[in-house]
């Protein structure tokens, strides 16, 4: 077991980022440049693989962080539906490897989950203490890792949902690469939830870290839930990607129903995020605003 003693000045604050070379982590190494002092160490599997539990316990406690941020994760949606045990390793059992480290000690973690934990049916926003009841293999394998972050007192869960970025793959990527090529796209309308630009979550989640460091905030333990602010469905997604792409490409609405997927997505997983921008005095911006500056960065 790692003994941290927080003795260390604030500005010298150890953070490491798991899952460092994903969309988050990205966004949390250029969000990083804004904050002198801090020690980041930012890795992923090739360094530090979460699902090898000797490997943790030993990286962790060589490294002694005071905060870890797991992005780390498995998040193929319907490949996991046939590799369920690959999901639960990365998603779930992974992050038993990391509390199971830092029991006992002052760390604090950072967990990142999803909206793919709510069961999808309800029609107003989802706050955090509505019963999770994931409806895919991937939902069930990340509803295991909040559990497993959850057994370390200084953990904070957030739940975010829909998240794209300049860095890596996403939906944001796929749209464009398919409206370039074809006249027109099917795009499902009747699942309805937030898009969350991860330049944003990092900001948030940078914020969080150096307000508790600074003693502004107490990190409140629990679950809280992050996403851009707004209310869309995907084929409302894919219109305005393509209109600020300036792209001609015609999307077209189509019923889940007729677009087959191995794994079932919430029909509505909007989420209520009171709770993270009250405890944290956090100002969330709105999707189609910060859909605007990525695809102008991806330009
Ligand atoms: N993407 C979404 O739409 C979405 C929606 C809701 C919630 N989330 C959650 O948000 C968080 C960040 O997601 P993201 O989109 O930034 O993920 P991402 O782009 O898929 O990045 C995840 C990173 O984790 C790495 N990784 C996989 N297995 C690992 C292991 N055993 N040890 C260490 N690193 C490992 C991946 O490496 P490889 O690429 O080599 O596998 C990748 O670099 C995740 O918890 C995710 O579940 C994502």
């Amino acid at each position: 077991m790692l003994n941290i003693i927080s003795e260390k000045q604030p500005e010298m604050a150890r953070i490491l980022i798991t899952g460092a070379n994903g969309q988050l982590g990205n966004e949390l190494r250029m969000v990083s440049k804004n904050y002198y002092g801090y020690d980041f160490d930012f890795t992923d599997a090739d360094t530090l693989d979460i699902s090898n539990q000797e490997q943790t316990e030993a990286y962790i406690t060589r490294s002694r962080p005071d905060w870890i941020i797991n992005c780390a994760a498995y998040n193929l949606v319907d490949k996991a539906e046939s590799e369920p045990d690959t999901a639960m390793l990365i998603n779930g059992t992974a992050v038993k490897n990391i509390t199971e480290t830092i029991r006992g000690t002052e760390c604090k973690f950072i967990h990142i989950s999803t909206d793919y934990v709510y069961e999808g049916n309800s029609n107003t926003p989802y706050n955090e203490s509505i019963t999770a009841a994931p409806q895919s293999a991937y939902g069930r394998s990340k509803l295991a890792g909040e559990k497993f972050a959850l057994l370390h007192p200084g953990s904070m869960i957030i739940r975010t949902s829909w998240l794209y970025s300049s860095f890596g793959n996403n939906f944001v990527k796929t749209i464009l690469r398919h409206a370039k090529e074809k006249e027109s796209l099917r795009v499902v309308f009747d699942q309805t939830g937030t898009p969350t630009y991860a330049a944003d979550l990092a900001a948030a989640i940078m914020n969080i870290v150096s307000g508790v460091i600074r003693n502004q905030f107490v990190l409140n333990s629990g679950i809280f839930n992050y996403s851009n602010e707004g209310v869309c469905s995907w084929f409302d997604f894919a219109t305005e990607i393509v209109r600020l792409a300036g792209l001609s490409c015609k999307v077209n609405p189509v019923l889940t129903k007729e677009y087959q997927q191995a794994a079932a997505r919430p029909v509505y997983s909007v989420m209520d995020k009171t709770r993270i921008r009250e405890s944290y005095n956090l100002s969330i911006p709105y999707w189609r605003e910060s859909l605007e500056k990525c695809i102008k960065l991806l330009k």
